[in-house]
């Protein structure tokens, strides 16, 4: 079985769940007790904390622990948000469930979300840059490495207009993380959102990258003990602060503007994939060909007389011969419903039920691309047949 979902989750890497056991052993008191064992969990914490800024190039203060990505983007724009009267929020019309969702409640409280259209390729379109950074813009949230087809966005441009015109931004940047670490000091983001467990880390962890000007206004929002500068009220996770860590510190660091070639040589593993996947004219790539994230391969399939062919089946007939891909994003593959993201990118409906997701890992080698080829096309022609 070759496991190729790696933007849904990925295993522990090697030695996170080492350094986790050891950390629930030595480390288990709680954080803010005074006593030596709360003194030795703090300690594990705030390593684990210095460890994750140092690779991200961020101050200590910058980086907060929340319980994953989708609660870090629900602080960060509710955070925002509450701090200032209501404008308009801007965000792509590729994201996250978890940024739309937040976006849509924060619509509730008289917020005006408009969503930044994209091209058939998923790269927002940057004419409209001027207008929607416009007045009454007071937020925007852009998603960094889309999951479900894999494009990534023109961060760094949008970040700088933004900055230009004393917007906060805010990136999802969940996908990009599992890849690559950019250097915080130099990026022109406000804000930024990831998840452990896409990292190769432990589920239950994400963090939230904040500017020093931005988190006195940032709202949080659970009260309590006032756990991570206020930021986040809880008994923290030191187990999972370490995984975290241990995780991240196998990641190499990257320059922002070169995700597309990070991971350790991955990229090459997909293309080498996707080039002998694509001698079968039936499947094509969607999303970006160029511009995306270096492990992820999104195909549309379709039958010997160019009809599209249902994704969700053909996930279950690979699985059944040993490959584990899903359909559109994890969170939508388990529904039968239409993806926003395809939609908006102006696939016809019929094609949208139609694709797939593979995408890889560390654990996953040159010398696998044959079976799991073979596997393919096995799975492919059960699909047809059924
Ligand atoms: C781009 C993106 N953002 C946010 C999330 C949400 O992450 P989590 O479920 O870990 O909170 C995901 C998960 O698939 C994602 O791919």
């Amino acid at each position: 079985m070759f496991y190729l979902d790696a933007c849904a989750t990925a295993p522990l890497r090697p030695g996170v769940l080492q350094r986790m056991v050891e950390t629930q052993d030595q480390a288990w008191a709680n954080p803010s007790s005074l006593h030596q064992f709360g003194l030795k969990a703090s300690e594990a914490l705030e390593r684990a904390r210095s460890q994750i800024a140092a690779k991200l190039s961020a101050e200590h203060r910058e980086v907060v622990f929340t319980s994953g990505a989708t609660e870090s983007i629900h602080l960060a724009l509710h955070g925002l948000a509450a701090s200032r009267s209501p404008g308009r929020l801007v965000i792509s019309s590729v994201e996250h469930p978890a940024v739309s969702g937040a976006a849509r409640l924060l619509s509730k409280s008289g917020w005006d979300v408009t969503e930044w259209p994209v091209d058939q390729l998923g790269r927002i379109r940057l004419e409209h840059l001027d207008q929607l950074l416009a007045p009454p813009t007071k937020i925007v949230s852009l998603v960094w490495g889309q999951g479900e087809v894999g494009t990534i966005q023109p961060l760094l441009t949008v970040a700088e207009a933004c900055r230009t015109r004393g917007i906060p931004i805010h990136t999802d940047a969940t996908q990009i993380l599992s890849q690559a670490l950019p250097s915080w000091k130099h990026l022109p983001v406000d804000l930024l959102s990831s998840s452990a467990h896409k990292c190769g880390g432990p589920r239950g962890i994400g963090l939230l990258m904040t500017r020093e000007s931005y988190r006195s206004a940032l709202k949080p929002l659970l009260s309590g003990g006032g756990q991570e500068g206020g930021l986040r009220s809880g008994t923290e996770s030191v187990v999972l602060a370490v995984g975290m860590a241990a995780a991240l510190d196998q990641i190499e660091c990257c320059p922002p503007d070169d995700l597309a070639r990070s991971g350790h040589g991955i990229a090459d593993l997909r293309d080498a994939l996707r080039d002998r996947l694509l001698r079968d004219q039936r499947l094509m790539v969607c999303g970006d060909p160029q511009d995306r994230l270096p492990h992820h391969l999104s195909l549309l399939v379709s039958d010997h007389n160019g009809q599209p062919v249902s994704g969700r089946q053909l996930v279950r007939s690979l699985d059944a011969c040993g490959l584990a891909v899903s359909s559109g994003s994890a969170c939508s593959s388990g529904k039968d419903s239409d993806s926003p993201v395809l939609a908006s990118m102006g696939l016809p409906q019929m094609m949208r039920r139609s694709s797939i997701r593979i995408s890889l890992g560390p654990w996953i080698e040159h010398k696998d691309l044959d079976g799991i080829v073979q596997r393919f096309h096995q799975g492919l022609e059960e699909t047809l047949c059924s």
